[in-house]
Formats: structure tokens, C-alpha cells, sequence
């Protein structure tokens, strides 16, 4: 199973922001769920959530090990985690709505530019009136960094691949009002990272 040490670190906090934006029972799609970490800890921690992990095809498998050993045990009250679903947000072959909510953490960094409005619009396009896309991780604003750390994180990224790099949060504002939707907040988060909150 795939296993990341920033997950273990970051998925209580996010579950206590969680807490307060999602209103439950709540449908919910995680784009990128890369271990599984989150979608786990998530559901065993929040209760009534019906929670539909996702991953783009090739990095299915290693997701859905982590779903079939611990996502059917100690869940909370209510809730459910689904099956992995293969989904990259670059294709139309997005799952049925509607959706409460779609989470993602720590992907629109890692996916090419050209990706995230693509990530934007899907959500959009699944989200019930009224639902939150919810995005965690580092953001800049203006191209500004809010912390060298992620100045460095970021200048790493495009040494890797010029279509990686941490993103502004103006933009994914832009962006997700071209899609009708509205920014609600925009969470500070521990080791200088971010929640953005935007309603349908
Ligand atoms: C740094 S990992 C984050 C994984 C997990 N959400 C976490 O916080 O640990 C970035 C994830 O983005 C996913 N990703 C990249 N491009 C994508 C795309 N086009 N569609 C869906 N997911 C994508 C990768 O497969 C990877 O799992």
C-alpha cells in the first residue's frame, strides 16, 4: 500500500475542518486519493458520510488495496466508503452526481496547469445546489508565497516538470466563478497549507 507521512500529519486537522463545512449526511467525492489515507481516516472519524474515493486509472489499484483492507472496519456511525472509482479529471468520464461535496487535497499542484480548470469544472458539474468543492493544500496569492518553505516546494515542482507548481488561490477563485460557484473561505492551515471552501 502506498503510505505518505504528510497524510498522517494533516488528516486530523482536516477532519476537524471538515466537521464544520460539511452538513451530514453528506455525499462526498475525493478526487486524487492517492493512499487512501484521507478517505479512511475521514470516515471513521466524521459520521454519516458516504465517501467515493477516486484516482486516476494507473494509480488505482494501490488506492483500492487500502480501501479493501481498512475501509470496511471502525467506521463512524453512518458512514461508508466506497469503492475506488478510476477518474481523471482531464476526461468527461466523471461519476453521476449529485454530490454534497467534493474534496481534494494536495492535487492541483501536482496535476498540469492545464488540469485544474478541468478539476474546477467536473465538480462543478457534479455538485448539488449548494455544495462545497473543497481544496487543501499550499496556495499562493498573486505569486506570492506565504512562506519560503513553500516558495522552495514550489521552485522544486517546476524543476520536476514545468506544468507542476503550487497554484494561486486567486486563480482557482476565478476559475470557479466562471463555473457559477462561490468562494465561502479560505482556511489557514497548519505547515503554512490552505482550505479553500467554494459553494455551488
Ligand atoms: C500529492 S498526491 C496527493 C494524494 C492525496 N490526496 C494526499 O493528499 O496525500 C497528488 C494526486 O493527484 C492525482 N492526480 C494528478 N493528476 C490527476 C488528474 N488529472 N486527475 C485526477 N487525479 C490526478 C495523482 O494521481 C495523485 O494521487
Amino acid at each position: 500500500m502506498l503510505f505518505s507521512e504528510a497524510c498522517e500529519r494533516n488528516k486530523e486537522p482536516i477532519a476537524m475542518e471538515l466537521e464544520r463545512w460539511l452538513q451530514r449526511p453528506a455525499r462526498v467525492l475525493e478526487v486524487g486519493s492517492g493512499s487512501g489515507q484521507h478517505a479512511v481516516h475521514l470516515t471513521r472519524r466524521l459520521s454519516q458520510l458516504q465517501w467515493h474515493p477516486s484516482e486516476r486509472p494507473e494509480s488505482l489499484e494501490a488506492l483500492q488495496a487500502r480501501i479493501a483492507q481498512e475501509g470496511r472496519t471502525q467506521l463512524a456511525a453512518g458512514s461508508a466508503l466506497a469503492d475506488a472509482i478510476s477518474l481523471d479529471v482531464t476526461t468527461d468520464d466523471w461519476p453521476a452526481g449529485p454530490f454534497d461535496a467534493v474534496f481534494t487535497a494536495n492535487t492541483a499542484h501536482i496535476m498540469p496547469a492545464a488540469a485544474v480548470p478541468r478539476l474546477v469544472a467536473g465538480a462543478a458539474a457534479v455538485l448539488r445546489p449548494g455544495g462545497l468543492l473543497l481544496l487543501y493544500g499550499p496556495f499562493s496569492d498573486g505569486g506570492c508565497h506565504s512562506a519560503p518553505s513553500n516558495a522552495a516546494f514550489d521552485a522544486h515542482l517546476r524543476s520536476l516538470d514545468a506544468a507542476m507548481g503550487v497554484r494561486d488561490a486567486d486563480w482557482i477563485v476565478d476559475l470557479a466563478h466562471h463555473q457559477g460557484l462561490s468562494p465561502l473561505a479560505d482556511v489557514a492551515m497548519p505547515a503554512n497549507n490552505r482550505l479553500l471552501v467554494l459553494a455551488a
